[in-house]
């Protein structure tokens, strides 16, 4: 169903990498809301090709960005707004990468070099993208920007690793950029706490499938989908919410404010 909330509406897309991704869902979503955009991703992942049918799904251009270059972001950011003939109403920053998890790095084993790289790629990122966003002026006035957390970052959740950390880090990022953008340009920044999902990035961490199931029994609603995280994106870069900012927003079915569940208290009483 479409709500035409976006009509008119121009953005970037950070993230989309196959048809599971959170953001590939977002720009299906925000395209039948009427909104354009371009999409971009690390130009290591558009080697991979699937982007190109988003691309043609969604009437949108590609251009390639590693979120960790202050240079080719602000290439992204001159060409998206040529492109789509002024300024920006909204970002979506879909991305997240931790070496130390690719190569099986224990969290009281991290290897430095590691955890800086994927605290670049995961957290100080947001901060370049809000900071060169920033300087070019290139939101409009009641723009909305939105990042992708996970609540490892309030609650300690062991094999989350280093993620937890850099996920502390971007939502701090989102208050305190949050501040400066909604001061002089009134312009929203957000964080959104999802559900764990099944994705590429979801599907690195040790034991997700197990973890998946279990916050499936913890949340009355059940764990939301990417889909049903898309719809909450949308709603964010809607005029619908332009008084919500600096907030990180629990998108999760229930589970960051469930005790305990009876299926789980069920299963242990076997
Ligand atoms: N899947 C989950 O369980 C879950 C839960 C909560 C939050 N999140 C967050 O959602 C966001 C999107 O992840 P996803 O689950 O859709 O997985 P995904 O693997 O589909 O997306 C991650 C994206 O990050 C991109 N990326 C990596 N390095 C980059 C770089 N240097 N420059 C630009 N892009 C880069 C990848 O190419 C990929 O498109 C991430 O921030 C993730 O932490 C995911």
């Amino acid at each position: 169903m479409s709500y035409n909330l976006l009509k008119g509406k121009k953005g970037i897309i950070f993230g989309a990498l196959d048809e599971n991704s959170i953001a590939w869902k977002t720009a299906e979503r925000v395209f039948e809301e009427g909104g354009k955009f371009v999409l971009t991703n690390a130009p290591i992942a558009m080697r991979m090709g699937q982007i190109n049918a988003l691309a043609e799904k969604t009437e949108s251009e590609i251009i390639p960005a590693d979120a960790t270059s202050i240079e080719d972001l602000e290439n992204l950011i001159e060409k998206a707004t040529e492109i789509l003939g002024g300024k920006l109403d909204f970002v979506l920053h879909s991305i997240g990468m931790s070496v130390n998890v690719r190569k099986n790095r224990h969290y009281t084993d991290e290897n430095y070099d590691f955890t800086q790289k994927g605290w670049d790629v995961s957290a100080l990122s947001f901060h370049k993208v809000c900071q060169t966003l920033y300087k070019k002026d290139a939101m409009n006035e009641w723009g909305s920007i939105v990042a992708l957390t996970y609540m490892a970052a309030q609650r300690t959740f062991p094999d989350y690793n280093d993620m937890a950390d850099n996920k502390a880090y971007l939502e701090s990022v989102a208050r305190s950029f949050g501040y400066f953008f909604g001061k002089d340009k009134k312009v929203r920044v957000n964080t959104i706490s999802q559900s764990p999902t099944p994705t590429t990035a979801g599907q690195g961490v040790k034991g997700f499938g197990g973890f998946i199931s279990y916050a499936e029994k913890m949340s009355p609603l059940g764990n939301a989908s990417a889909l049903d995280c898309a719809d909450y994106t949308v709603s964010l870069f809607s005029d619908l919410t332009r008084k919500v900012t600096m907030q990180n927003l629990f998108h999760d079915g229930g589970f960051s404010n469930t005790g305990v569940s009876n299926e789980v208290i069920e299963k242990f009483s076997e």
